[in-house]
């Protein structure tokens, strides 16, 4: 069991409960004092998991347990999910010492949190992950939001959680393509600040990465924390080492019209942007099959066998990021090393993906 403080501004202090048993999330929020009721926000597949659990350890404390369980999946993150969950807030009279608390993934922690952020001006907001993804990456950072009909997290504000609680016994229910999408954002985390996540990727045997598990959850969970305490806004551009991978990524996530998961899709963004900058002399040679290898060997997609490179640039001609015909990278260095906000016009980009595949090939 371990704790790690997040150092934000001096009232926005809170901590990362890792290893921990759902079993005693109740004790918890009893010990911080929080009010008496607790509105669980869940979907129906984590629900049916762990559901009595965490409810039993909240009524073992005499607390009030409200529970809102919606339909798995990226489309339940709407305004209308976030109006019934205000809804059911206020029709059981919840104040501002009460408790919103989380139990999924990435889509439940986004949504309950702006909920929490918005209802009353703010209550309690507790995040228990239950995927790999929102392990390390979305329930940290305090990034909220929902979705709106013209684009993702298009609504949303920054609303740091009370505490986040990790039991890592809820991983063992993940369908594994799930627990990919965490793999492929734990590599990302080696490739731009870790040598030693990276090699134990390179290094261990596959069927031996559960052992690690803990580890790497750890040290990626460190990584985007002294991000985020540098830069808890995103006002000095200082997040941007976590988009490696992503330039592309989400480009051809989105131009293959989702035929790619979120973890598969920076799979491959990853190989792009370490080829481009292999190409561009940032790094050696060496670097970019290391990638490549780690990814084959973790079996995420690593060639770009199956994606059309045209759709890629006609999706992102027209992307409002794209400035004056300019994407911006973060590029490759080292395994460890990355170097951002470097400019390419994006006929470059295009010519040396075209290259790429061609090498593929041979
Ligand atoms: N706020 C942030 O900083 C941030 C960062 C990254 C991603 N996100 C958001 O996170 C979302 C993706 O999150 P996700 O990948 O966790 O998706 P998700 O919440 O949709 O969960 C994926 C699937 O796994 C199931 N599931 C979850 N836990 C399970 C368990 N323990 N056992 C069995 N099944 C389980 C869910 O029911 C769902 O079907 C996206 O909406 C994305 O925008 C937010
Ligand atoms: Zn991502």
């Amino acid at each position: 069991m371990k704790k790690i403080r997040v150092n934000l501004k001096e009232e926005n202090i809170y901590f990362i409960y890792l290893g921990y048993s759902l079993k005693d999330v109740g004790r918890l929020l009893t010990e911080k004092k929080y009010g008496r009721k607790v509105l669980i926000l869940s979907d129906t597949n984590v629900f049916s998991i762990y559901g009595e659990v965490i409810k039993d350890s909240l009524t073992k404390e005499e607390k009030k347990v409200i529970d809102v369980v919606i339909r798995p999946g990226e489309r339940a993150k709407t305004l209308h999910n976030a109006y019934n969950i205000l809804k059911n807030c206020a029709e059981n009279e919840m104040g501002r010492d009460d408790t919103i608390l989380t139990l999924g993934g990435g889509v439940i922690s986004d949504l309950g949190g702006f909920v929490a952020s918005i209802y009353m001006r703010g209550i309690n907001f507790v995040v228990v992950p239950t995927t790999l993804l929102a392990y390390v990456d979305a329930s940290i950072g305090g990034k909220t939001g929902v979705n709106l009909p013209f684009g993702k997290n298009l609504v949303g504000s920054f609303y740091q959680p009370s505490f986040v609680y990790m039991d890592y016994n809820t991983l063992s229910t993940l369908p594994k393509r799930e627990v990919k999408q965490g793999i492929a954002e734990i590599i990302k985390y080696g490739i731009i600040k870790s040598k030693k996540i990276f090699d134990i990727f390179r290094d261990k045997p596959v069927d031996e990465m559960k052992k690690y598990l803990p580890f790497l959850i750890e040290e990626s969970i460190k990584i985007k924390k002294d991000v985020v305490e540098k830069d808890e806004k995103e006002k000095k551009g200082l997040r941007e080492i976590l988009n490696f991978g992503h330039t592309l990524g989400h480009a051809i996530e989105i131009s293959h019209l989702s035929k790619f998961s979120h973890g598969e899709s920076i799979s491959l963004g990853m190989v792009g942007e370490t080829y481009i900058s292999w190409k561009l002399g940032f790094c050696r040679e060496d670097v970019y099959y290391a990638v490549k290898e780690v990814l084959q060997k973790h079996r995420l997609p690593f060639n770009f066998s199956s994606v059309v490179i045209d759709k890629i640039f006609n999706y992102l001609r027209y992307d409002k990021k794209v400035r004056q015909g300019n994407l911006r990278f973060v590029l490759v260095e080292d395994i460890g090393k990355v170097k951002t906000g470097i400019v390419v016009k994006i006929e470059d980009v295009s010519k040396i993906l075209k290259e790429m595949v061609k090498d593929e090939k041979y």
